[in-house]
């Protein structure tokens, strides 16, 4: 099969969250089943930076654009999965973050700065771009592509779309005077279409248009359709519950895995497990913390937004303090959220260190040298960083929600009888629900042979993609033969 996976971030060129682990992963373990499967994402000014060998394969007069957007070329690094940049330079090289300037604030041109980008992918898709290449279905992910469906709707003979959610909550909501200034179809201003609480939304693009939807976790898929977790769009994605399937993410055990990180001190795997406790030394005293094996320690690491269960985390500094327990927070987001943390830990510098800020390397030394990962959040489409503890034997305290709930097994006297623990969850989204998931972790920490089964276990747990990419490729078969069945039928009754 031919496949042109869209998405607005891949890890390693652009990252700002797990769409990007994923776009940078699932598409190499797809290609490592036989498929043709290329990346399309936007040449930011940072990735234009960086990116080697690039070509100009393309370029494409854009409705809407004044200048010619170029298609550049090349391959996404750590693999040999073909890459496409959508180089519009008005759009997308300038400094800051791909979404938002580097202080925070949303683009103000972010409807048109992904129209270009929908439109960039819909001539590629429907060989507008005089490539000798077209796909048999184009992946689209997130509201930043949601347009794309719409587009490969109404053109004929187009390939066929899936589209996948990696987080309801972020729907791409625009006024009418923007929806009036992209030139899009006047029709797609219906309650039918993209009009949502009259409000222009990409996401609803993907989610009435596309010919299959999937989302990152098969419990979030559950979720969303219900009024707690659908975002107002629960109705829609109940209607359409017959095309959408849950599936697990996949972690990327070559950038993931102890034994072979080069950003750890001391690589370390099962056999070796006594290493850990070198990358704790390391990280107690990079955040200034009392160099201690026998203490705690609890790590974050995270986008600091209201999803994440921060709040919850505040709320038990004290008691985790009182317990002379650690605590290091790896993470950027909402300025008040970042304004506690650091508020705590310079009343408690003893017991938690902080890092504002996105840092690769470092996501990996505290994933190497903590003891427990919180990830209390009040919902989780999938999560990623739970699934990259359980390998360096950080074992998670999660909240049971979304893919936490698909991939943290609790532990009680019967999974610790059966083995298969591998961290503590929590339901109530509340502070001493949160408690008394970390008081059964520390009872459990501080017995050194339960602990280290629960670590084992979850060392041994396999995420791989294999399996997931396995599933994709599946749906996109069946996919790819409905819509041309359907495009068949079609033409019957035109003709
Ligand atoms: P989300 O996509 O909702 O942010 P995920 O758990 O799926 O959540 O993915 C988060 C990804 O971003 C992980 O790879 C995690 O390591 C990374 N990450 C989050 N915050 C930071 C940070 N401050 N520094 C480095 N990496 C981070
Ligand atoms: C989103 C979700 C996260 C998921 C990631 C990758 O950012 O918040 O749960 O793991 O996408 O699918």
């Amino acid at each position: 099969m031919n496949i042109l996976f869209a998405s607005s971030e891949a890890h390693p060129l652009i990252k700002t969250g797990g769409l990007a682990d994923v776009s940078g992963s699932l598409p190499r373990a797809i290609l490592g089943l036989h498929h043709d499967i290329r990346v399309i994402i936007p040449a930011y000014r940072e990735i234009l930076k960086h990116a080697q060998q690039l070509t100009l394969a393309a370029y494409l007069d854009l409705e809407g654009v004044r200048l010619p957007v170029r298609i550049l070329s090349g391959r996404l690094p750590g693999g040999n999965v073909k890459l496409y940049l959508v180089d519009s330079p008005p759009h997308f090289d300038r400094a800051g973050k791909p979404y938002t300037t580097s202080s925070g604030s949303p683009w103000l041109d972010n409807a048109e700065r992904f129209t270009v980008f929908c439109r960039a992918i819909h001539a590629l898709a429907v060989n507008d771009a005089g490539l000798d290449w077209q796909p048999d279905i184009v992946h689209c992910n997130d509201w930043q592509t949601g347009l794309v469906p719409v587009m490969l709707r109404e053109t004929s003979a187009a390939p066929a779309s899936i589209f996948t959610i990696h987080n309801l909550a972020y729907q791409g909501l625009f006024d009418w005077k923007t929806f009036q200034s992209l030139k899009l179809p006047d029709d797609w201003w219906s309650i039918d279409a993209l009009e949502f609480h009259d409000k222009f939304s990409f996401i609803k693009g993907g989610l009435i248009f596309a010919d299959w939807l999937t989302t990152v976790s098969p419990t979030y898929a559950d979720e969303i359709c219900t009024p707690e977790f659908g975002c107002g769009l629960e109705g829609l994605l109940t209607l359409r519950k017959q095309s959408l399937t849950g599936i697990l993410n996949g972690a990327d055990y070559t950038v993931w895995n102890p034994g072979r990180d080069l950003h750890i001190p001391v690589q370390y795997n099962l056999r070796s497990l006594f290493h850990k406790i070198e990358n704790k030394r390391d990280l107690q005293e990079h955040f200034a913390l009392p160099v201690d094996n026998a203490v705690p320690l609890f790590t974050v690491i995270s986008r600091l937004v209201e999803q994440k269960g921060i709040d919850l985390i505040l709320e038990i500094l004290p008691d985790l303090v009182k317990q002379n327990a650690q605590l290091v927070v790896l993470g950027s987001g909402d300025s008040q959220l970042e304004a506690a943390l650091q508020q705590a830990s310079a009343r408690h510098p003893e017991h938690i260190g902080i890092h504002i800020g996105y840092d690769e390397v470092l996501a990996h030394r505290v994933e190497a040298g903590a003891d427990i990962f919180l990830m209390p959040s009040l919902f989780e489409p999938c999560g990623l960083n739970q699934i990259y503890s359980l390998r360096y034997g950080t074992v998670p305290v999660v909240r049971r929600t979304g893919g936490l709930a698909d991939t943290i097994v609790d532990t009680t006297p019967e999974t610790l009888a059966d083995k298969t623990a591998t961290g503590f969850c929590f339901h109530q989204a509340s502070a001493t629900a949160l408690w008394s998931a970390v008081e059964r972790a520390l009872a459990h920490y501080r017995k050194p042979d339960s602990w280290a089964q629960i670590m084992d276990t979850g060392m041994r747990q396999d995420f791989s993609w294999k399996r997931s990419a396995q599933q994709y490729v599946e749906l996109y078969t069946r996919i790819i033969a409905q819509h041309k069945y359907g495009q068949i039928l079609e033409s019957n009754v035109i003709q």
